[in-house]
């Protein structure tokens, strides 16, 4: 059995100017101790599907239908007091995109880490001091850092203190927003490495979600690409960065700024991804598409099986099946 089971998920939000299908019909399986990277554009869906995985969605947003099953227990079910009692960062924690930013400015990075800890963990506050020392250790972080608030920490601090916070409890699964954007490249690299480092000591999974595909190829096990709401490939990240199946898929591995070799030029996606109020008919890709077809903008093309653990949604590649 999968750690971790999404399917057919839809989470919308529910705006005054119409409803944003943010993601819409969204399956995917999360192995124990594997790293799934989720990629795409800007607005097209990573966070939304991160927080539903949370049961954390934002007002106007809800999961309007699907399941999510969490080693066995579809948390879609689970009232909100089930799952801050038994879900939410025991089992499943997140670093959210731009949680650097978040931490709270009038609290010692001691008493930030050592809330959960208290609560969750029942420990007094002694305990919770030496555990505080531990997790800071274990993020690469001198533990006399505790006693700081988050204004005397740098971009790179403040970013393990964040990854600390996502991991005091020792849950099964971490979801990881965009843990590294806004940093510089050298301090990128070194989180990645913690966070390759960490997960490979305790077979944690991890979902990476991030717009830049080197990374995900550092880190990840598997890929999913996400266009306008929708996976719309699916594979081995080997499998995915030599063989991409589908337009879009190919249009971003060759948007990638290569993090060695030669700088090359980059290709650029030409046009913009559709407003997910009125999402186009049939394939959401087809506006932008070079190799769109007649059909491509009347029926969706549905997810195929096109190589071993590799499932694509492209009319392209099922012609011919
Ligand atoms: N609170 C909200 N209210 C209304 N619409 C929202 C809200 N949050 C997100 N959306 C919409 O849902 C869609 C998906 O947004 P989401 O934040 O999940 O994208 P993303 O892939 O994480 O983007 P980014 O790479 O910029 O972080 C977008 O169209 C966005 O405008
Ligand atoms: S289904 Fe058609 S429009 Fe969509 S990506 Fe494939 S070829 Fe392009
Ligand atoms: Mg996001």
């Amino acid at each position: 059995m999968p750690l971790l089971e999404v399917k057919n998920l839809k989470t919308y939000f529910f705006t005054l100017g119409g409803v944003v299908k943010a993601v819409d019909n969204v399956s995917l399986t999360l192995e124990r101790g594997e790293v799934l990277g989720i990629a795409g554009e800007s607005g097209c869906g990573k966070s939304t599907l991160a927080w539903s995985i949370l049961g954390l969605v934002p007002p106007p947003g809800r999961i309007v239908s699907g399941s999510i099953v969490f080693d066995g227990i579809d948390i879609t079910k689970l009232s909100e007091q089930e799952l801050r009692s038994k879900i939410r960062w025991k089992r499943i924690s997140m670093v959210f995109q731009g949680a650097m930013n978040a931490l709270t400015p009038v609290f010692t990075v001691e008493m930030q880490l050592s809330e959960p800890l208290i609560i969750h963990k029942g420990m007094t506050k002694k305990e919770a001091r030496e555990e505080v020392a531990r997790l800071l250790r274990m993020v690469g972080l001198d533990e006399t850092i505790m006693k700081r608030y988050p204004h005397e920490l740098s971009g790179g601090q403040k970013q393990r203190v964040v990854i600390a916070m996502a991991l005091a409890l020792d849950p099964d699964l971490v979801i990881a927003d965009e843990p590294t954007t806004a940093l510089d490249v050298v301090i990128q690299a070194q989180i990645l490495n913690l966070m390759k480092e960490l997960q490979w000591k305790k077979k944690r999974s991890i979902i990476l979600i991030t717009h830049d595909l080197s990374i995900i190829a550092e880190l990840a096990d598997r890929v999913a690409i996400m266009y306008a709401g929708k996976i719309v490939e699916m594979g081995p990240s080997s499998e995915i960065f030599t063989n991409p199946q589908h337009p879009y898929t190919q249009l971003l591995l060759k948007a990638i700024p290569r993090l060695r070799g030669p700088i090359e030029k980059l290709a650029y996606i030409p046009g913009t991804p559709p407003d997910l109020r009125i999402p186009p008919p049939g394939c959401r890709f087809a506006p932008r598409c070079p190799f769109a077809m007649d059909v491509c903008r009347k029926d969706e093309p549905e997810m195929v099986k096109v190589g071993e653990n590799h499932y694509v949604a492209c009319w392209l590649t099922q012609k011919g099946r």
